[in-house]
């Protein structure tokens, strides 16, 4: 049976561990995994948009020697002729030997997973998960911070369906000492399953409001998009889309070493003054993304490189 990535919960703190060790080994010694996908396959299925995840996926399996088939939206898959995900992939899985999928549909990685006989990555399916944004924000934090443990997360904006602070959320719950800081308007909260994971493990979170008062005392801040196309109607989304915008006046107050972190794509919820910032590092966590997803797929397919 392949492996699949559908949650981060799939793998554990050790593997995790392992992960990223490895994404910092490619990032050192690029040139030894250069062959280490000749002849691989990955096929990226993504039926949403997506820039920096699609891409950095095939930058990837490229920077490792494979190569990359895949579609970059519904309509121009067989899904516009009605063509189910489970059909979808059992194809896929004799053209090529790993697949990255991007559903609008909350658990349609999973469906992928129990049809195909290849490893499935979940690329983001609907408001629910995005794991391997998370193993990107991990990483980042990890290498900046030096730590993952004992550290006060603000997470700001659409919480209630913004996939990436979900996974998230999830994955640094494993880690000793970890507080959350939920910053967000009532109607956009951390979705109540999510808040029952963390008060069965006795984790450390509150849900205030005010981007002002918490951004004094945070170890990272990150950021998230409005996420417009989850929303059932569009007034809705014009009341809260600019309900938080970072700017110089609010970095003043942040404490000088907290990073501030975005998933992208910004849209005005960060001014782009802040980018100067040298706490700014959402650009580069963006190329964080390209170095683990090299060591996932090299993971999920059992290749070591010695
Ligand atoms: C995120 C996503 O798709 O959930 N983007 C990404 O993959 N980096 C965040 C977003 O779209 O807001």
């Amino acid at each position: 049976m392949p492996r699949h990535l559908l949650n981060p919960m799939d793998f554990s703190v050790e593997e995790l561990d392992r992960l990223m060790d490895l994404a910092g080994d490619i990032r050192s010694n690029p040139d030894k995994y250069a062959h280490a996908c000749d002849r691989k396959t990955l096929a990226t299925c993504f039926y949403e948009p997506s820039t920096r995840t699609r891409l950095s996926f095939e930058s990837a399996m490229y920077h490792l020697g494979g190569h990359v088939l895949g579609f970059s939206s519904a309509d121009s898959s067989s899904a516009a002729k009605g063509e189910s995900v489970s059909d979808t992939i059992r194809v896929i899985s004799s053209y090529a030997d790993i697949c990255a999928i991007r559903h609008p549909k909350e658990g349609a990685a999973y469906v992928a997973s129990l049809h195909s006989g290849i490893p499935v990555i979940n690329a983001g399916d609907g408001g629910h998960q995005h794991p391997t944004q998370t193993l990107t924000d991990l990483l980042t934090i990890r290498t900046l911070k030096g730590r993952l443990d004992r550290i006060r997360v603000g997470l700001c904006g659409d919480l209630k369906f913004g996939r990436t602070v979900h996974s998230l959320i999830n994955a640094l719950s494993r880690y000793e000492g970890i507080e959350f800081v939920m910053i967000s308007p009532p109607e956009l909260r951390v979705p109540e399953y999510i808040l029952e994971n963390l008060d069965a493990k006795n984790i450390s979170y509150v849900q205030v409001q005010s981007l002002d008062d918490a951004i004094t005392d945070l170890d990272i801040l990150y950021m998230t998009r409005v996420q417009r196309e989850r929303f059932f109607n569009e007034d809705d989304y014009v009341r809260m889309k600019d309900f938080y915008i970072l700017n110089k006046e609010k970095m003043s107050l942040a404490p000088a070493d907290m990073l501030v972190m975005h998933p992208l794509p910004r849209v005005n919820e960060i001014s782009v003054e802040v980018d100067e910032d040298p706490r700014a590092v959402y650009f580069q966590q963006a190329q964080f993304g390209m170095y683990i997803r090299m060591a996932l797929i090299l993971t999920l397919l059992e290749i070591k490189v010695d």
